[in-house]
């Protein structure tokens, strides 16, 4: 079962940039930008990573990633995120990245968009790997700072697949910011929101991305199995929903297996991802693998997750049968190692 969750062609479409930025990577960059940190090695900054809840990550995440200064920083950040990633097998990836964390500090927004955008060049000539940027807006930041930052972004728009929303949801509801993915909608871009696990007024989140944002996916979505007529609807429309087993589980103590076997038995177009990779210490391949362990999951059903994760993927259609073909390829290729 190891090697065949392993060798699985896959797709990752919740990963965020800033969360794949490694200790001793944030050791290196602080050193290079003439930054001072407060830890005295990496393995003293992974020994600080304790996290019970979004904000309790939130603050460590933000804190971190002051040291990408440069565009070559942001260069380095994503290449090395695409390097790990085919080591996974990820052949696919919609990474998001969160431009205000970062212009906040005084940083371009050209310089971090041009730096992720050169690695996905080269991760794709040199490495093989395909990939789509999503820019998130922080949920806890105003509707105006949104909009100023898609403005900011006009100029890219070529570079960027879709939009989504992040950071802590607490009384920031999809609501909030209607108009700026309003307007996402109209210059061609998918959108996507975290409705993150076990938040206030959960539910009433999720109702309002289906019904009046009317997004093309959403990240996590596990407490929408609450609501029976919200599932119907979420099955009717077909939308995806990107789960991060390991990263629920600093949440609610479970990698969510069951509400996963729940959501695959429902029809729901449930996926497996790594959402912050570095700080929850496992890649795409590890929450596969504790998802297994602790759900008991079929070659069948691990199947159908990846699958899933193809299918709902921001690719045209062409694109879509020929990751497909990959993956039934791969299917017949095992079956045949066994027999
Ligand atoms: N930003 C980075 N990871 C996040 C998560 N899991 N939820 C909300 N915002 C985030
Ligand atoms: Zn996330």
């Amino acid at each position: 079962m190891q090697s065949f969750i392993e060798g699985m062609p896959k797709a990752e479409l919740h990963v965020h940039l800033e969360g794949t930025l490694e200790p001793e990577h944030i050791f290196e960059l602080a050193q290079r930008n003439g930054l001072k940190l407060e830890y005295a090695s990496p393995s003293e900054i992974v020994a600080a990573y304790d996290f019970h809840d979004l904000p309790s990550f939130l603050n460590i995440y933000y804190a971190a990633m002051s040291v990408l200064v440069t565009e070559q920083d942001f260069y380095e950040l994503a290449y090395k995120y695409f390097q790990r990633a085919v080591q996974d097998n990820i052949v696919y990836a919609e990474p998001f990245f969160d431009p205000q964390a970062h212009t906040c500090r005084g940083v371009q927004f050209s310089t971090i968009i041009n730096g992720i955008y050169r690695a996905q060049v080269d991760a794709e000539q040199n490495l093989g790997i395909k990939s789509q940027l999503i820019m998130c807006f922080l949920r806890d930041e105003s509707l105006e700072s949104a909009e100023a930052h898609f403005e900011m972004c006009l100029p890219h728009i070529n570079k960027i697949v879709g939009v989504g929303l992040d950071s802590d949801e607490k009384d920031n509801p999809p609501e909030k910011f209607a108009p700026v993915f309003l307007k996402a909608r109209e210059h061609g871009l998918k959108l996507t929101m975290h409705c993150d696990v076990n938040q206030k007024d959960i539910v009433g989140h999720l109702w309002q991305c289906v019904n009046d944002i009317q997004v093309d996916r959403i990240d996590h979505g596990i407490n929408a199995l609450e609501d029976s007529t919200l599932c119907d609807e979420i099955v009717k429309r077909g939308l995806g929903l990107t789960i991060c087993p390991v990263s629920n589980q600093f949440v609610v103590q479970s990698l969510t297996a069951s509400e996963i076997h729940e959501m695959l038995q429902l029809g729901i177009k449930a996926t497996v991802n790594s959402d912050d990779p570095s700080y929850f210490r496992a890649y795409l391949n590890d929450n596969f693998l504790a998802l297994q362990k602790e759900g008991a999951f079929s070659k069948e059903e691990i199947t159908q997750l990846c699958r899933n994760a193809f299918e709902i993927a921001w690719v045209d259609d062409a694109q879509k049968n020929a990751y497909l073909n990959t993956l039934d390829n791969y299917l017949q290729d095992t079956l045949r190692a066994v027999y």
